[in-house]
This record gives structure tokens, sequence and C-alpha cells, in this order.
């Protein structure tokens, strides 16, 4: 759906709309979510937690979002989470100097291509400045992306605020690996917060200066790459894997891409798997999602190898998960920086685990959701928007509506979101307007279903569920509520089947 269709319901919801708002000083890239927004969000994560984290026995960790500056020395951040930036010479606009020529050349042009080859590219395309059709560039430099901070009333405590959530789980991981009482491979979590001092942050939640990450690091031995508890589970199971050699997306089983090393072992298919598996629930259709695989100058500096999980938009593919085999590479650095000796010691032997990692953006999966589920319908004369989110992550399973505000109606309607209250179900409750009206203003968030309580409610204890997607409506028990939207919610009856 255009961004535009997007946007603008984000803004007449309050979905979610630019941080600081009444300020014209407010700098771009910074998002706030409004409750509905909010809602789907936490619950994106809560499907996460539950079907990677939960399901894998994976931990989960807080972990502070400022760090010092050695942790960032230890990653190589400091040195190397760098921007190209170049410069206007007229107008003096700045830009990403890479995605500056990909738009030019339309093309991918990776962004770890050195300065001087940037500045040779510029050249021969003959590159304009989109703000002023200048033909002038200062030379191309890199612009280090993290946000830095000074401690204490002194400043002399360096720090920055995290630019992948990832670096405490790093820096925790030999107490959290002591405390887990767990063997390798062991899987840690966190959701949370970090920052990037981007260029150009861009079509709102997809490219922010401060962006939710929903991160796991699978710590293994690297011997055992190939020995996965349950990899039975999931080894005919499909990934649609676009490969770097062919240029082609095709369907290959978990079991060929481990026995003809298209994926460096049973375990990083085996998440693959997992991951392919998790946006489905969150109602991605599999013809739009594909792993991508990352060629040497595209991946990040800590990678070997990378599959960037994408999905198809009107905006073009977009990548919301990278898959990343980080091998000993964080270990080892915390491990020299900090003097502190984090290998682990298993059936006799010593080693410095090996991390295979799954980040993931948090607003980037709610803006690719919001995309894939906005539907616009004519139904005569009149228009329907609805959102065709799963149950699972819609702000609110279900809206109760009197039908009107006497005879008892609202009183009974109270009751009833009341007691679906009490059974842990989210209600949405709205008696304000024309019945027509509030069923449109919850198919617009999202709400699968509607119950109404009407004149007939007061006679024969029953109330009318309405169906988002289909509009349909049934009648049913208000006692058999609870146990109806139990069934519904965890799909184990379709609304026909009622
Ligand atoms: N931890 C990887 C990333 O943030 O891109």
């Amino acid at each position: 759906m255009p961004k535009e269709e997007i946007n603008n319901l984000a803004l007449r919801r309050t979905l979610y709309f630019p941080s600081g708002e009444i300020y014209a000083s407010a700098p771009s890239g910074f998002w706030e979510f409004g409750p509905i927004g909010e809602a789907i969000r936490r619950k994106i994560v809560a499907v996460w937690r539950k079907e990677l984290v939960e399901r894998e026995g994976m931990i989960e960790i807080g972990g502070s979002q400022i760090l010092p500056e050695d942790v960032f020395k230890a990653s190589g951040h400091l040195e190397s989470f760098n921007d190209p930036i170049v410069q206007c010479k007229k107008c003096h606009s700045l830009f990403r100097a890479d995605k500056l020529i990909a738009e030019k050349v339309d093309g991918i042009v990776p962004e770890s291509l050195a300065t001087t080859e940037l500045d040779k590219l510029i050249d021969e395309h003959k590159v304009q400045c989109p703000k002023c059709r200048g033909k002038n560039f200062e030379e191309v430099r890199k612009f280090n992306m993290m946000m830095g901070l000074q401690i204490g009333a002194t400043g002399d405590q360096p720090a920055y605020l995290r630019p992948e959530t990832c670096q405490s789980i790093f820096c925790d991981f030999r107490r959290l690996y002591k405390s887990s009482r767990q063997e390798l491979p062991l899987g840690i979590a966190q959701a949370g917060k970090s920052f990037r001092n981007e260029i150009a942050p861009r079509n709102t939640l997809l490219r922010q200066r401060e962006f939710g990450q929903m991160e796991i690091e699978v710590f293994f031995n690297p011997d055992k790459i190939n020995d996965v508890a349950h990899f039975e589970d999931v080894k005919d199971y499909k990934l649609n894997l676009m490969l770097l050699k062919t240029g082609k997306l095709g369907k290959v089983s978990c079991s060929d891409a481990a026995k003809k090393k298209i994926v460096s072992g049973k375990l990083v298919a085996y998440y693959l798997a997992r991951v392919q598996q998790l946006y489905e629930k969150l109602g991605i259709p599999l013809e739009k999602m594909r792993f991508r695989e990352l060629d040497n100058d595209e991946r990040a500096f800590y990678a070997k190898e990378t599959w960037d999980f994408e999905v198809e938009t009107d905006l073009g593919w977009v990548e919301l998960m990278a898959c990343n085999h980080r091998t000993d590479y964080d270990l080892k650095g915390h491990a020299k920086q900090s003097k502190q000796d984090l290998s682990v010691t298993e059936e006799g032997k010593k080693f410095v685990p090996h991390i295979f990692e799954l980040s993931a953006g948090i607003d980037r999966a709610f803006y690719v959701i919001l995309d894939l589920s906005f539907r616009k319908e004519k139904r005569g004369k009149e228009e329907r928007i609805y959102l065709k989110l799963p149950a699972a992550i819609a702000p609110y399973l279900s809206g109760v509506f009197p039908l009107v505000k006497k005879d008892g109606l609202l009183e009974k309607a109270e009751e009833i979101a009341q007691t679906l209250r009490e059974h842990q179900f989210d209600v949405f409750f709205d008696e304000k307007g024309s019945i027509g009206k509030r069923y449109a203003r919850v198919d617009e968030i999202g709400v699968p279903y509607a119950i109404t309580v009407d004149y007939d409610t007061m006679k024969d204890s029953t109330v009318t569920l309405r169906e988002r997607d289909s509009m349909d409506q049934k009648r049913i028990a208000i006692e058999k509520l609870p146990e109806t939207l139990w069934l519904l919610s965890l799909e184990k009856k379709t609304f026909k089947e009622l």
C-alpha cells in the first residue's frame, strides 16, 4: 500500500507521529508511538518472545542503553561503524555517498567501498545534488554513526548510546552462561532501543535515529555447528533463499541448505527456518519473503556470513532481520579489551564460542505489517479501510459496543467488557456514534472482532459477534464469549466453524 495511505492512517489514529512535533527545532528520525501503535508494537515483540525466545529455551535480558567507550573499541564500532558522506559544494547539503550514487545508477552500491572509489563513481556517473542540482561535491568522508555522551559532572567518562542491543549480551556472556546452567548452544535475547546518527532518516519508521531492536545471539561451539537438537523438525521445511551465486530466489529445504553447504551448517539453517516461521505467524505471506545472501562488501564488518530476511512491500524489498554469523569476533574482541577470559570449557575442551545472530527491527516489522495488512475496498458508494492483522498482534482482540446507551444496554456492555478483561482479553470499549461508524473505527486499527449488545441481549443473554474481515455476524451466548474468543484468537476454530 502506498506509504501516504499508511502515514495518513498512522496520523489519523495516532499509531505513530513525529517526536517533539510541537517544536520546529525537533530533529527528524525520531517517532512517538500512540496507544494503538504501541499496543501493536508490544504484541509484535510478544510474538517474537513466544515463538523464538521461549520456544527455543533461550534467556532474555534488559541491558543498559548507554555503554562505555571501551565496549565500542572492542566491538570495532568506534573504528568501523561509519557511513560514507559527501557534501554539495554549492548548497552544502549532506548525503550518503553510496545511496546518492545508487539512485543515479539504479543499483546497489556497497557502503564499504573506499572513499576514493566513491569519489570516482560520483565523477564517472556525473551525479548531481538532488537539492540544488549542483555538480560539484567535496571529497567523500567517513562519518561515525554512534551518538556520543559524557557521563558525570566532569564529563571525563566517554560513553555512547548503543548502536545495537547485542553488545551488552556479549559483555554479560560469561555471567549469563554460568547462571543459566545450560550448555551451548545458548540463545540470549534482548529487545529495546538502539541509536544511530543517520545522515538521512527517511520513510518514517524504516530509517530512524532511535529505533527498536529485538536481537538474539546464539552462542555455539563451532565444532558442533551441525549438531542441532531439533533439526529433524525443520529438515524438510523449505527456505526462500536468494543466493549470491545465481541471484535467483528458490525454495531450498533446510537439510539441502546444510548438506550442499549453502549455509555454513545445520544450526544456521535451523534458525533461518524458525525466522521464516515467525514472520508467517506475524501475517507476512510466504511469497513476499526471502533470505538474501550478502556479498563480502555488503556485510557488516563483524560478519562472515549474512542472510538478510527481506519482505516485499510497496517501497520495494525491506530488510526486517539480519542473520549474521559473527564467528568469535565479539567475544575475542571483548576478551582482549577487558583482559578477561571469555572462553568456555565443555567436554574437556576450552574454546571461545561462536555467535549466530538474529537481529530484527521492531518498528520496521510494524511498518511492513501495516503495509501488507492495509486493505481499502469499495462497497457500493462507501469505501472501507481495514487492517487485516493476525489476532496475536491486533491492538485489541475485540471491541464491545452497546447499540444505544439507554435501557440498561450501556451497563450490560460494560459488564461484558469487564468479564472479558478478567479473562485476560484486551477490550476496546466504545459507546459513541452510530454502530456502523464504531465498526469502521475498529476495522481501521485491525481489531478482529466486535461484540454488540442490543435489545435481544436483554431478553436472551446473547450478543452479536462480528468478524472484521468478512463482516459476517453471529449470535453468541454471553457465557460462551470467553471460550469463543479464546478459540478464535488461537486459530483453533474459524469464525465460520462457530
Ligand atoms: N546487531 C546487528 C545490527 O544491529 O545490525
